[in-house]
């Protein structure tokens, strides 16, 4: 929601969050827990049918998130209630009752990351949240605005890590299950499965809608927008637009091209290689484990337009 030079100043702050170096060392702890998760799954399949989001990927964007920003375990399920509410306000035409929903959900992450960057403060650590204090402190004399860009910062990451990694992970596990030739290609073929994300990424992307407020009167694809309109870029549209993908319609994990799913410009999303990382981390061991794996019922969507949701993907053992 914000522009240069408020804009700049943030994201300097927070630099490159997750340089290669780092995220090498954060890969085999991703790849344990995406073990971990699989092992249960496994485990519940043994007894019928299980949910994939609830067991899996709904799970593995908190742990790994949680892990980084020191978050206590026990937190994460009440963060990801309150991540699912929150997103709403974000929603094209939200309903009263989803609005109000959206309220309580910000009221209470602004209490739960206030206090957070309260007990930073009091103990700071090895942990970014403390890293954030230290750069703000050092260029913002009032403590009071450095704890608020903080929390604000801090709110934000989990805000913008949940709902989407998990939607592209539930996503790619529903597509290659419903694509089962691709899922065989892809298994004795591991190192295409980068491209595979990106088809995923393309075929449906997690963030379908970008919003803009135009900051003059400007003309955008032959339609007049006047100053401070708000502009909804509709991402999940363009992903499907012939003029740019040839057979937009077709799941292909072969296709190579750009897509738009992490944005562009000064906004490009700052989590990406981290997202991506946990895509590849899941599907390479769900490729070598688990092979009789198929849909079991039909999976349940949220309805929302601008963050896609699955709510519940049904699978079982063949
Ligand atoms: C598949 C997962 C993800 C998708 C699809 C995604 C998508 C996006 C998109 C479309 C934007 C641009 C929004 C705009 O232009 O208004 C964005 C921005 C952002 N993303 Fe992500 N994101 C993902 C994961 C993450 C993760 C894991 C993190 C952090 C750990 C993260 C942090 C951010 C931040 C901080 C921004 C704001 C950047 C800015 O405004 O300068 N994202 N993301």
């Amino acid at each position: 929601m914000l522009n240069p030079p408020h804009h700049t100043r943030i994201r300097q702050s927070v630099g490159n969050i997750f340089p290669p170096d780092s995220l090498a060392g954060g890969k085999g702890s991703i790849e344990r827990t995406a073990g971990r998760l699989l092992d249960h799954l496994e485990e519940e399949l043994a007894y019928g049918p299980a949910d994939f989001c609830a067991l899996v990927s709904d799970q593995l964007p908190v742990i790994t998130i949680g892990e980084w920003l020191r978050l206590p375990p026990a937190d994460y399920s009440l963060l990801r209630s309150l991540t699912h509410d929150q997103v709403f306000t974000q929603e094209l035409f939200p309903a009263p009752s989803q609005l109000a929903l959206s309220d309580e959900a910000t009221r209470e992450l602004r209490q739960y990351f206030t206090a957070l960057v309260q007990e930073r403060r009091r103990n700071p650590g090895d942990d970014p949240v403390s890293s954030w204090l230290s750069i703000w402190d050092a260029h913002e004399p009032d403590r009071e605005s450095a704890d608020q860009a903080v929390f604000h910062l801090t709110l934000f990451m989990v805000l913008a890590a949940l709902e989407t990694t998990a939607h592209v992970l539930a996503g790619m596990v529903r597509l290659l299950l419903e694509h089962s030739r691709q899922l065989d290609w892809l298994r004795t073929r591991p190192e295409h499965i980068p491209g595979a994300i990106d088809e995923v990424l393309r075929y449906d992307a997690p963030i379908h809608m970008i919003s803009r407020v135009a900051p003059k009167d400007t003309e955008l694809a032959g339609v007049t927008v006047r100053r401070n309109e708000m502009v909804q870029l509709m991402v999940g549209a363009a992903h499907h637009d012939p003029r740019q993908y040839i057979d937009p319609e077709a799941f292909d994990i072969r296709r190579r091209g750009p897509h738009l799913s992490f944005g562009g410009g000064i906004h490009f999303c700052l989590g990406k290689a981290l997202a991506r990382l946990e895509a590849e981390c899941l599907l390479t061991a769900l490729l070598k484990r688990l092979p009789g794996l198929r849909l079991s019922g039909a999976p349940v969507w949220a309805s929302r337009v601008a963050f896609r949701r699955l709510i519940t993907l049904p699978v079982a053992r063949a």
